[in-house]
């Protein structure tokens, strides 16, 4: 079925309520893999997400010869990676597709990788992946759509590193790169992101010896023995916990989201609670109650870890249309992502942008109408807003949602929305949104 002919139809006006139970991290999942991929044996990574992102990983590692197979929320990696370039075929669906990269130079010395794709939200330069590479005396050159790389000295020494960003899939393909070299790394000014920990936490589970994951300076020492794969669990997905989150306050909703862990999205617990969200934390859930909420305006800064997450930034806008006042949104991480306002422009909402700000007055008025979303934070913000627009709203780039959000469209049923997938003019019964893998 293509994805223009279906969509989702959403009714506007009901208030959330429930519980929810939220998947593994789409984001922890795709480090997660590839990491997998420098040991040997059999490795299994448990509560992992039902989403397409993890079939286009399969996709890339049948590639160099690594099989993966998904079955009731558990991924099961086995074989040896036999290849060190890859083709354009999956590696262009993802971003994190670059983490090959550092899998095929830790392996061989040297990759063939093409430009790697995922979400349109502005430019992705991959300088500073370059940059940790070239320190490993790696050779580098981006030629015809492809990353080619290739090590003077195999195996490589040790590097001190400093990232002039600390970018997450940077610090991620430093550690794959310095876990396969002769002596000690440190990267300094890394990326803090949760994520880093978990695939942190899997490298030391396979053998290797990594101190500092979740700081900002990271030791990384020479391998003992072989990489072993092992068995992991991925940690909750913090981006749609905070969806879901927002979602319930935004509707005047009340329920818990289960299967969290708050000190990953303290940034959106505090704005809430600070705009008037009544919002209770537990151990691994989260209680919310926004059935009185003020509403207070927010202020948005996306930051890096522990920063409010730039993937949530698309929903604060929404957020600020019930606010009493004005709200501010920035994005200092993608200064362009703001083309969710455009769409949702076409549903009456106003904001003025001052790049990289965006200034939202509120009490504003949204209607249903026909929106589409190019990325999958911004399908989702769009459906975000068709839940508090009057009337009825088709959203469009359904196979954006389907890339990381894993049986969303029944999560939000089960909460009460009104809510269905709609193929051209007819609405289909609801089935399982579960991608075959
Ligand atoms: C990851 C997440 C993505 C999230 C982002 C920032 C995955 C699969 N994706 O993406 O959901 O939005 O972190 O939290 O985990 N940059 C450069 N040069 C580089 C690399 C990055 O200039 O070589 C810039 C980017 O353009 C961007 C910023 O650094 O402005 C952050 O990018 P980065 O942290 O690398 O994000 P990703 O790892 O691509």
């Amino acid at each position: 079925m293509l994805d223009s002919e279906t969509y989702l139809k959403v009714n506007g006006g009901k208030s959330l309520q429930g519980n929810i139970e939220i998947s593994g991290s789409k984001n922890s999942i795709l480090a997660l893999i590839p990491t997998m991929c420098l040991g040997e044996g059999e490795g299994v990574l448990t509560n992992a997400p039902e989403i397409s992102d993890v079939e286009a990983m399969k996709g890339i590692l049948e590639e160099i010869g690594i099989q993966l197979i998904c079955e009731n929320k558990t991924v099961r990696i086995t074989g040896d990676i036999v290849y060190n370039e890859l083709s354009k075929q999956y590696v262009s669906k993802i971003r994190a597709s670059n983490l090959f990269l550092g899998v095929l130079l830790a392996r061989f010395g040297k990759a063939i990788v093409p430009l790697s794709g995922g979400d349109k939200i502005g430019n992705r330069p991959i300088d500073i992946h370059l940059h940790v590479f070239n320190k490993f005396g790696i050779k580098t050159n981006v030629e015809d759509g492809f990353v080619k790389c290739e090590a003077t000295q195999f195996p490589y020494k040790g590097q001190t590193i400093f990232l002039r960003f600390p970018s997450v899939g940077a610090t991620e393909n430093a550690m794959l790169v310095a876990s396969a070299a002769e002596s000690e790394s440190i990267i300094y000014n890394a990326a803090m992101e949760p994520e880093i920990v978990d695939m942190a936490i899997l490298l030391n589970s396979m053998g290797a010896n990594i101190t500092g994951a979740g700081t900002s300076v990271i030791h990384i020492q020479p391998l003992k023995q072989k990489l072993m794969r092992a068995n992991h669990e991925v940690i909750p997905d913090r981006l749609e916990a905070g969806t879901f989150l927002l979602m319930l306050a935004i509707t005047n909703g009340r329920g818990m989201i289960k299967h969290v862990i708050p000190e990953h999205i303290m940034s959106v617990i505090s704005i809430l609670m600070d705009s008037g969200v009544d919002i209770k934390l537990e151990e691994h859930n989260i209680i919310v109650d926004a059935t009185n909420c003020k509403f207070d305006p927010i202020q948005v800064d996306a930051l890096p870890f522990p920063g409010f997450p730039t993937d949530l930034q698309p929903f604060a806008s929404v957020y600020a249309v019930k606010c009493n006042g004005k709200s501010t949104i920035k994005d200092t991480i993608h200064t362009e992502r703001f083309h969710h306002l455009y769409e949702m422009n076409k549903m009456g909402m106003v904001s003025t942008n001052i790049s990289p700000m965006v200034m939202i007055m509120g009490k504003q008025k949204l209607t249903g109408t026909s929106v589409i979303g190019s990325d999958i934070r911004m399908a989702v913000s769009l459906v975000m807003a068709a839940l508090i627009a009057e009337g009825e709203s088709n959203i469009y780039g359904l196979s954006h949602i389907y890339r990381g959000y894993d049986n969303f469209v029944n999560k939000l049923i089960q909460l009460g929305a009104d809510i269905s997938i709609a193929y051209k003019d007819t609405i289909e019964p609801i089935k399982e949104l579960k991608t075959v893998l």
